[in-house]
C-alpha cells in the first residue's frame, strides 16, 4: 500500500511518491519515484525542476524518468528469479511506448521486447538491439512485416490461421521460430476496448480449435513452434485472472506433446494496472509476479510437468509511471453556474487516452506545487473537439495563463497514440537521470508536418 503525505490543505504536494518500502513498486504511484519539490516549489523529476525543462525544450513536453523506468525493469526481473525456479524472461511490450531510447534502456536492463508492426521492429533493431530477443505481435502483419521480422531471426508470434498457411508457405534455409497466440477466455474488469481475452476477441486462435492447429504445424518442417501465447487486458487490479491464466495455458501445452512440437515457452502477456488516481490501488509488480509464478508452478506441478520457460510482457507497468507530460496553460473561460474551464497547449494529439477510453488523470502545477488546490475546473485541450478534454473536474489552485500544468502518469499509451490531429506537431520527450535531461525526441516541426506532403504541378499556385 502506499501512504500519502498528510497536509493541512489539499495541493499538488499530496501526489509526492511517499514510499513506505525500500523498493516501491513504480506502477503504485502517481508520480515518478524521483518527483520531489524544490525550494522555488517547483515539481522536480529526475533532478531536473520541470518548469526550467519547459523554458529550455519547449511546450508540451514528455518528461521521462530514467530511474522510475529502470526500477520497474529490475523489479520484474528480480521477482521472477525469486519466485520461479525455471528459466523466465520479461519482454516489453513496446506499444506502450517505442522509441529508441526507450528499446535501448529495457535491452541494457535485460528485458526482450515485443513490437507489433514493422515500424516498431525497425525502431527497435535501430536501438542496436539483439533480433532473438524480439517477438512479432499482431493479428493481421503484412507479408513484408513477417519476412522482415524472419530475416532478421525474430519469434513470430502467430495470431491466426491466414497468418499460420502464409508462413507455411514460406520457404528459407532455417525454420521459422513461431508460438502461437491462443484466446484464453479469461474474464476481468476492465474498460471493454482493452479487454482481449475474452472469447470475443480479434486476437488469437479459439482454443477449441487447439488439436488442428497443432497437426497442421506437426507437418510443416519449416515452422518450429516454441511457445503459447496469452493476454487476457490491460489496466488490471485483480490477481486472480493471471493466476488461474497459469492453468489454462498449462493445459494447451501438455497436449502440445502429443503432436511432437517443442513446445518450451508460455508467455502469460501483460496486463498489470497503474495508479492513474487516489483510488486506483494496483498491485505491486512483485505481487503481480508472484501470483502468475504460483499459477504456473501449481499447474505444472498438478500434472508432474517440468516448468517451461515463463515470459511476461508488460507495457504500461512498466513505463507509464515513470513520465509526466508538462503543458503550458492559456485562456480560461467560466461557463455561469456550470463549469470553469482551463486549457493547455496540447490535448488529444498527445494523450488521446481519455477521448479514446474516457481514461481519468491527475494534474498538478508544477510552478507551485504547494499552493491550495482551491478551484475545480475542466482542463481543455486546444482541439477543434468538444471532447478533447483532458481532466473534467480537476482539483487545481486558481492558475493563470502561462502556468506549467503536469498531467501524471503519462509514460503508456500517450506518445505512441499520438496523433497530428489538426496538424499539430508531436511534443519533445526528454530523458531524465540525476540531473541531466536528454531529448530522445525531438519536437516535430512545421516542415515535418508537411514532410509527406505532394502538390500535383496543376493545382501550385
Ligand atoms: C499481446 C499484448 N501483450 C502485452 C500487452 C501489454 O499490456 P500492458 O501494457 O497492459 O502491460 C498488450 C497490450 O494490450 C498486448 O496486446
Amino acid at each position: 500500500m502506499v501512504s500519502t503525505p498528510a497536509l493541512a490543505v489539499n495541493s499538488g504536494r499530496q501526489y509526492l511518491p511517499v514510499p513506505a518500502t525500500d523498493n516501491p513498486s513504480p506502477n503504485q504511484f502517481l508520480l515518478p519515484l524521483t518527483a520531489k519539490l524544490n525550494s522555488q516549489d517547483h515539481l522536480e523529476v529526475g533532478g531536473c525542476d520541470v518548469v526550467d525543462l519547459v523554458a529550455q525544450f519547449g511546450s508540451p513536453l514528455y518528461i521521462l524518468d530514467e530511474k522510475t523506468l529502470r526500477t520497474a525493469c529490475q523489479q520484474y526481473r528480480q521477482a521472477f528469479q525469486q519466485y520461479y525456479p525455471g528459466e523466465s524472461l520479461v519482454i516489453y511490450a513496446s506499444k506502450a511506448w517505442n522509441c529508441m531510447a526507450v528499446c535501448a534502456i529495457v535491452a541494457s536492463e535485460g528485458l526482450g521486447i515485443d513490437v507489433v508492426s514493422g515500424g516498431e521492429l525497425y525502431t527497435a533493431l535501430q536501438a542496436g538491439l539483439n533480433p532473438e530477443t524480439i517477438y512479432l505481435h499482431g493479428n493481421n502483419k503484412s507479408l513484408s512485416e513477417l519476412e522482415f521480422a524472419i530475416e532478421q531471426g525474430c519469434t513470430i508470434v502467430v495470431d491466426n490461421w491466414f497468418e499460420l498457411e502464409t508462413l507455411a508457405g514460406l520457404t528459407g534455409d532455417r525454420p521459422i521460430r513461431i508460438m502461437l497466440r491462443l484466446t484464453p477466455g479469461i474474464e476481468c474488469h476492465t474498460h471493454d476496448y482493452i479487454r482481449t481475452g475474452s472469447i470475443d476477441s480479434k486476437f488469437g486462435f479459439d482454443p477449441q480449435q487447439i488439436e488442428k492447429v497443432y497437426e497442421f504445424i506437426s507437418q510443416q518442417p519449416s515452422l518450429e513452434c516454441v511457445g503459447l501465447h496469452a493476454h487476457i487486458g490491460s489496466q488490471i487490479f485483480e490477481l486472480q485472472p493471471h493466476h488461474d491464466l497459469g492453468a489454462v495455458m498449462v493445459q494447451w501445452f501438455t497436449k502440445a506433446a502429443q503432436y511432437g512440437l517443442p513446445v518450451q515457452q508460455l508467455d502469460i502477456g501483460g496486463g498489470l494496472g497503474i495508479r492513474y488516481t487516489e483510488s486506483d490501488d494496483p498491485p505491486s509488480i512483485d505481487e503481480w509476479v508472484k501470483a502468475v509464478c504460483l499459477g504456473i508452478v501449481q499447474a505444472c506441478e498438478s500434472q508432474g510437468l517440468t516448468l517451461p520457460k515463463l515470459i511476461a510482457e508488460p507495457g504500461r507497468s512498466l513505463i507509464g509511471s515513470a513520465c509526466v507530460t508538462a503543458y503550458t496553460m492559456g485562456s480560461q473561460k467560466v461557463v455561469p453556474d456550470i463549469r470553469s474551464y482551463v486549457t493547455v497547449d496540447g490535448g488529444m494529439s498527445d494523450n488521446p487516452r481519455p477521448i479514446t477510453y474516457q481514461s481519468v488523470y491527475r494534474a498538478a502545477v508544477a510552478n507551485r506545487m504547494s499552493a491550495e488546490m482551491s478551484e475545480t475546473v475542466t482542463i481543455a485541450g486546444k482541439h477543434c473537439e468538444s471532447g478533447d478534454i483532458v481532466i473534467k473536474n480537476a482539483q487545481l489552485p486558481k492558475t493563470q495563463p502561462g502556468d506549467v500544468l503536469v498531467v501524471m502518469a503519462t509514460g503508456a499509451y500517450n506518445y505512441s497514440m499520438a496523433s497530428n490531429y489538426n496538424r499539430l506537431a508531436r511534443p519533445a520527450a526528454i530523458l531524465v537521470h540525476e540531473g541531466e535531461a536528454s531529448l530522445i525526441l525531438e519536437r516535430e516541426t512545421y516542415q515535418d508536418l508537411v514532410r509527406q506532403d505532394r502538390l500535383p504541378e496543376r493545382l501550385k499556385q
